[in-house]
């Protein structure tokens, strides 16, 4: 290197060392990599990978999707991921904060808004079920296995107001409690214990479920891919989940990325939430799947039961086998590991875009946050009980909260994020964010990605999944 250059370079690293010094001094942020893969891998393994993957894979041939899946999240969900990783980083704001420093368009503030929203939509109606999964701890904690497996348990349950509700606000309680202590005592430090423990619960759990006679036809049937039962609906189906299941799209990760040091390697840092993600995915498809084969022998309407599988099948499942109460107990922590992680990375995104853009602290951001989530949580919660008549385009309310997120709003945020990139800031900006601290290997898939692939691919789950809510296609 030159002196000169060498100079610059010097002087470069010390503007840039002093302004992270000042932006650190201002916003909270995570301790180091660990901190903000464990954060963030906490935010992407939620109730999407324990409930959500394995029903899909089951519905769409096993093999087929899991295929599909796999490729999509390392190539697609991996690209989006840095993008709003390194935008967050770079304008250290949350997502209408981050929007607003970039360009003064109302277009993209009307973008930003849209994804802003989107946590404050999921965390309510996320937190009932939430509430529903602390609920079965309890009972496989103080109850036999048989206790939850009856037929009509379930639906006794969250038909009656009282249990519902005040379940719901055990775990709304309890997200909010964590997200008190701040970002690196709350956030970080409750991922940092759950994650690890998380992960050991479910390979024990994956090995129980493969050893199990009968279960292996289940294995198979996951891993083994069949030409014939792939469709186009595969891919958009896959899509659809690896949206949900990355956390993409709904502001996470700009808020998130806004935390994370300038040395930390977001490259890295970002494939190991990636790998961590599918691999819960996977594991909780090995447990839920070849446990559902040796007990119902495969019935593809059973596999492919929806909500139901976790609360209804699986209970009977563990009710038959030995250790049963022991082997729920330990599933139903598990999940409530997962879904606290995610709820309390919906509720920090909610929280920090109160801070940035009404300069309320903490505190007072967690109340109002607290009194928005009990308000439309308990229209959630009341859907299947109280206001059980009232239905929205047809809809629960929790169902509607549901698609109006995943399906309308989450493609939206994306495609205002690919937008902002290939019409504001271009590829430089984002590229010279990631080389900071890696060298960018894949930028030339990475653009492909985000200019061509992305709009398309985004284009096509909005419509598939809107026409197909509304009845008029089936998926
Ligand atoms: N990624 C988390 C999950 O898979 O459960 C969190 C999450 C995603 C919550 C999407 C809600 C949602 F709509």
């Amino acid at each position: 290197m030159s002196k000169e250059t060498y100079d610059d370079q010097n002087l470069f690293e010390a503007e840039s060392g002093m302004q992270e010094q000042a932006n650190l001094a201002t916003r909270a942020n995570f301790s180091g990599r660990l901190g903000f893969v464990l954060a963030t891998a906490g935010s992407a393994v939620g109730l999407g990978n324990i409930w959500r993957f394995p029903y899909l894979a089951a519905s769409y041939g096993g093999g087929a999707f899991v295929v599909v899946y796999i490729i999509l999240a390392v190539t697609f969900g991996y690209t989006v991921m840095i993008s709003e990783t390194a935008i967050g980083r770079y304008t250290r704001k949350s997502v209408i904060g981050a929007y607003n420093s970039l360009t003064n368009s109302k277009f993209f503030r009307a973008g930003s808004w849209i994804t802003a929203l989107i946590p404050l939509l999921i965390l309510p109606y996320y937190s009932v079920i939430g509430g529903w999964v602390c609920k079965y701890f309890v009972d496989y904690l103080i109850h036999p296995a048989s206790h939850a497996a009856g037929d009509t348990y379930f639906n006794d349950f969250i038909g009656t107001a009282a249990s519902s509700e005040l379940w719901f606000l055990v775990f709304a309680v309890l997200t909010i409690i964590i997200i008190l202590g701040g970002v690196q005592s709350g956030v970080e430090r409750a991922s940092k214990f759950m994650m690890p423990l998380l992960i050991i619960i479910a390979v024990i759990l994956a090995i129980y479920a493969v050893t199990r006679p009968g279960a292996m036809e289940g294995v198979k049937y996951l891993f083994i891919p069949h030409l014939e039962d792939f469709s186009i609906m595969t891919v958009v189906a896959a899509m659809g989940q690896m949206f949900y299941s990355l956390s993409l799209a709904m502001g996470i990760l700009f808020t998130y990325g806004s935390y994370m040091k300038k040395n930390v390697n977001i490259e890295k840092a970002s494939y190991q939430v990636v790998a961590m993600d599918t691999s819960v995915a996977l594991l909780a498809a090995i447990i839920i799947i070849p446990s559902v084969f040796a007990f119902y022998g495969g019935e593809p309407e059973v596999l492919s039961a929806g909500p139901s599988l976790m609360f209804i099948t699986i209970p009977k499942v563990f009710a038959s086998m030995g250790l049963g109460r022991l082997a729920g107990a330990a599933f139903f922590l598990l999940v409530l590991f997962a879904a606290l992680t995610s709820s309390i990375s919906l509720a920090e995104t909610c929280i920090s875009t109160f801070e940035d853009e009404l300069h309320w602290n903490r505190r007072r951001a967690s109340v109002v946050l607290f009194v928005i989530m009990i308000g439309l949580g308990t229209l959630s919660s009341l859907g299947y009980n109280v206001l059980g008549n009232v239905t929205v385009m047809g809809l629960a309310f929790l169902d509607f909260f549901d698609f109006l997120t995943n399906s309308v709003m989450m493609p939206i945020a994306a495609l205002f994020c690919c937008m902002i990139i290939i019409k504001v800031t271009g590829f430089k900006l984002i590229s010279d964010e990631i080389k900071l601290s890696s060298n960018f290997r894949t930028e030339n898939v990475y653009r492909v990605v985000i200019k061509y692939l992305a709009p398309i691919f985004l284009v096509v789950i909005l419509v598939s999944s809107v026409l197909n809510t509304l009845g008029i296609i089936t998926m």
